[in-house]
């Protein structure tokens, strides 16, 4: 295939054409990216998820029960763990916490506290070992400052001698029983932190934010998905219940099968933002219930004033009442420029559901909204495909979750945009199988490269309408491959970090995220053959970086015969000799190859090679069926 591209014409993008979305499903939040060791801290619970022990066993005799006491930690924390060791014969008794899945023990530092009421006279010990030895890899003595009737913080720090050599370890708290008045200590709020990223008190976990930095992302959506919208209408996200003193958070049933902690909160998204340099795209809740139950017109201001509240939290001067909230936690205001009314409202609860969102609950959020922040952009929950009528001036998110050859097949569909209806990407991938079920079926077990293939199609179709896909990100992007509800996931991860695997996903958001364009330029032919798809444009003085560029973006699916496409592409204004850096993806197993956990395989192969341009400043090279690549001219 002969490709020319035309040095004038074409638009100038977004500048954030990738970016992250967060929310808590496959414990991607606690027990996730939140870098919290202690599994089920606090005994958060509901009537959905009862507070229960789980994480927790008891030491030498001790016997542990969940108690509500007349003076509880905090109303937000009611419950608490009591200890009693009145029947323990031992000098030492306790309790451990088994961690979410395992607790990995390195020769760093570990930050912890709890929270004790009581009367005890002696040192606690507080401790990392192995659950299959027991063998102790660190203990530090955390003296006791106990006082009968208060509840107590206990801080501490942890350096454990050695690296244990894996994840299956507890974390422990004993004491001497014989130093106990009365019989039992009451516990809560027990916490534990490794070094987490850019050194943040209650922050996230490094390998993990890591992983995303290195994807060079330019948002982060939060915080969902159907996390915002909540399982009902009892418990949506309420933003003003994750901010503050940890005691002060009470948590609450996830959108996903399990209670969440709300230790990742409004503030710690906003921090993620900072410590990355993202641009955030807030999800407000928009009064709609994963169960399809919604607010009704009569009751809905409390969500309008709390979303105003929220960005006034946010954003506000500290001479507000909620911007002297936010300054009285240490925090200065942020600024918000995108704020998204919900979350999939045309899906959840449809028909009466939609109904409301386009009568009410969009249109008086988005008044409300705009009445005192004229300048912040407003997204609706929906595309222009499932919502046609979006109101000026918001714009659209579309979530496709397709088959691959669905995205093979619709790789025009975003050229039907025009100024008057943006978009966001607020979550796409590949999920099923081509032929699979849909959404009656499984999810395929992991992403794979046949899958990455089809995602590379649609990411070049994003780019070449680059001036109205505002940025596009895939969802969800974490699994914990201990609990899980959705197979499909950039990065998967257990508690041993060596066992972070980077998906096939990953690898080819990673190659285009990494390699902006800020301008497309047209190319003959237009943007495909049968096969082949590809966007060229400029990069320039982006972000800081003095270098311009040219940056072409390419992928090849399957082809008639299984054969080669070999390419000729040639840059008006390129001259014969003139070096472009060739970065090529293919699979080492196929359009079925994916990287296992586990296994620390990786299929995805990635060549570099140097590729000069011939006599007429053409550049060639072969794209194998089932590739991707990005060829950059400039920049390194
Ligand atoms: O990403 C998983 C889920 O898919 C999100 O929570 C929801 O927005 C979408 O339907």
């Amino acid at each position: 295939i002969d490709i020319a591209v035309h040095a004038s014409g074409g638009n100038d993008t977004t500048r954030m054409p990738y970016g992250l979305m967060h929310e808590d499903i496959n414990n991607a939040g606690d027990g996730g990216i939140y870098a919290e060791l202690i599994n089920n801290r606090a005994f958060q619970g509901s009537d959905l998820y009862p507070s229960n022990l789980t994480g927790w066993s008891p030491i030498n005799g001790a016997r542990l029960s969940l108690k509500t006491l007349s003076t509880p930690l905090s109303s937000a924390l009611p419950v608490s763990l009591n200890v009693a060791v009145s029947n323990s014969t031992s000098r030492t008794a306790g309790f451990i916490n088994s961690g979410y899945w395992g607790i990995e023990v390195k020769k760093q530092e570990y930050k912890g506290s709890f929270y004790v009421r009581g009367t005890y006279e002696g040192s606690f010990t507080a401790s990392l070992q192995s659950a299959i030895t027991n063998e102790t890899f660190g203990a530090v003595k955390v003296k006791s400052k106990t006082s009968a009737d208060d509840w107590v913080q206990h801080e501490f720090t942890l350096v454990p001698k050695i690296d244990a050599p894996n994840s299956n370890n507890t974390f422990a708290i004993t004491f001497d029983p014989e130093r106990v008045s009365g019989g039992s200590l009451d516990f809560n709020l027990i916490s534990l932190f490794p070094p987490t990223y850019k050194g943040r008190a209650n922050g996230l976990r490094m390998d993990i934010a890591e992983a995303f930095a290195e994807l060079q992302p330019k948002f982060l959506r939060f915080p969902g998905g159907n996390a915002l919208e909540g399982p009902s209408l009892k418990y949506p996200w309420l933003w003003n219940e994750t901010i503050g003193p940890l005691k002060d958070r009470p948590g609450r049933p996830g959108a996903w099968n399990y209670e969440t902690s709300d230790g990742l909160g409004l503030v710690e998204y906003l921090h993620w933002c900072d410590d990355l340099g993202l641009e955030p795209i807030l999800a407000i809740y928009s009064g709609l219930a994963l169960d399809g139950g919604y607010v009704n017109e009569s009751d809905f201001q409390w969500v309008i004033d709390s979303a105003l509240d929220e960005l006034e939290f946010i954003t506000g001067d500290p001479s507000t009442p909620w911007g002297a909230i936010r300054e009285s936690l240490g925090e200065s205001a942020w600024t918000i420029n995108y704020v998204e009314i919900g979350n999939e409202d045309w899906l959840a609860g449809a028909p009466s559901g939609f109904e409301s969102y386009q009568t009410y609950r969009f249109p008086l959020l988005m008044q409300a909204i705009l009445a005192k922040y004229p300048s912040m952009q407003i997204i609706n929950s929906g595309s222009f495909y499932e919502t046609p009528a979006i109101p000026a001036p918001a714009i659209g998110d579309y979530h496709p979750y397709r088959e691959p050859d669905n995205f093979y097949n619709e790789f025009h569909k975003l050229d039907n945009l025009t100024a008057d209806n943006l978009t966001i990407v607020g979550e796409f991938a590949s999920v099923h199988v081509n032929g699979g079920s849909d959404w009656d079926g499984d999810l395929y077990k992991f992403p794979w490269w046949l899958g990455g293939v089809a995602e590379a199609i649609f990411m070049i179709g994003n780019e070449r309408n680059g001036d109205r896909v505002l940025g596009a990100t895939y969802a969800p992007a974490l699994r914990n491959m201990n609990r899980w509800q959705w197979s499909v996931c950039l990065i998967e991860f257990e508690a041993d970090t060596s066992k972070t695997t980077l998906s096939t996903s990953w690898h080819v958001f990673h190659l285009f995220s990494t390699h902006t364009i800020t301008h497309t330029f047209p190319t003959s032919p237009e943007a495909n053959t049968t096969s082949l798809f590809w966007v060229a444009g400029s990069r320039e003085g982006y972000e800081g970086q003095e270098d311009s560029g040219l940056v072409v973006k390419m992928a090849n699916y399957n082809t008639t015969n299984h054969e080669d496409t070999p390419v000729s592409l040639s840059f008006e204004e390129v001259e014969s000799g003139q070096e472009a850096h060739l970065t090529l993806l293919t699979s080492s197993e196929g359009p079925w190859g994916y990287n296992g956990p586990y296994t620390g395989s990786n299929v995805v192969v990635e060549t570099k090679s140097v590729v000069k341009a011939s006599g007429n400043g053409t550049f060639s090279w072969v794209m194998p069926e089932w590739s991707v690549a990005v060829l950059e001219l400039g920049g390194s």
